[in-house]
């Protein structure tokens, strides 16, 4: 039995708007192995990047609990989850969310030079094994907008993946690209996955890249159902 890396005990989440009241995300249980991918597919609107920023400590659930590492999550301060989220967990967008002002490499850089401890040139290397990793060592010095969208994407992910996170979580991290480089991006977060022995979380509209995870999870209205 593999360690649980990321866990959701009956989380909800509901949004107060004045009088009206969104029941968001309605009791959910969720378990993450150390290593597995997990995928979840949904309608727009049935909860799936809410349940994403309330398991990686982004926003907090209205009730209910997130565990990393074993450890509670949910109720620490805003600055323990951001150090634990820099520890432990990577994130990708469906929009890349890169600095335009900063090379591929130091953006790639930044999740490390964030850490006290960090040793800039081994940093760098760090980062530049990354690029090299996604096909990018080539674009090193190049800014996101000098880069194309496949490619703000591998940066993106080598960003993600350059702290050696537990998990990843990906919301819909292809759903901006076109279907050849979107497979080629799955291709690419699977070899990651072994090669770190990571587990991911990835949120997709495309029900047949879904289909390469270990386990798929449907989403309807803020609660699983059957497939
Ligand atoms: N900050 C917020 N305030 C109010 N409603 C929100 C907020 N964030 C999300 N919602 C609502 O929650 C529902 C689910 O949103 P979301 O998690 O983004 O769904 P998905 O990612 O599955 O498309 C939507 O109806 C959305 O309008
Ligand atoms: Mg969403």
């Amino acid at each position: 039995m593999n360690k649980t890396v990321l866990e959701a005990k009956q989380v909800t989440k509901h949004f107060t708007d004045g009088k009206t009241t969104v029941d968001v995300l309605r009791g959910l249980d969720l378990k993450i192995e150390q290593g597995q991918f997990v995928s979840i597919v949904g309608a727009s609107g049935s909860g799936k990047s809410t349940l994403l920023h309330v398991l990686g400590g982004l926003d907090r659930p209205s009730q209910g609990e997130v565990y990393l590492n074993g450890q509670r999550f949910d109720n620490l301060g805003e600055a323990e989850r951001g150090y634990l989220r820099n520890q432990y967990l990577g994130f990708v967008y469906q929009f890349h969310h890169l600095l335009p002002e900063f090379s591929a490499l130091e953006n790639v850089a930044m999740p490390l030079m964030l850490r006290k401890e960090s040793n800039f040139k081994e940093v760098k290397q760090q980062a530049e094994y990354l690029l090299d990793r996604v096909g990018l060592s080539h674009r090193l010095t190049h800014k996101p907008g000098e880069l194309s969208g496949g490619e703000r994407q591998r940066v993106a992910l080598a960003r993600a993946i350059v702290t050696k996170p537990a998990v990843m979580l990906a919301d819909e991290p292809t759903g901006n690209l076109d279907r050849k480089t979107a497979i080629k991006i799955f291709e690419l977060l699977r070899e990651l996955r072994r090669e770190f022995n990571m587990a991911m979380l990835i949120v997709t509209h495309d029900e047949e890249l879904a289909k390469s995870a270990d386990t798929i999870l449907h989403m309807q209205d803020g609660i699983w159902v059957p497939d």
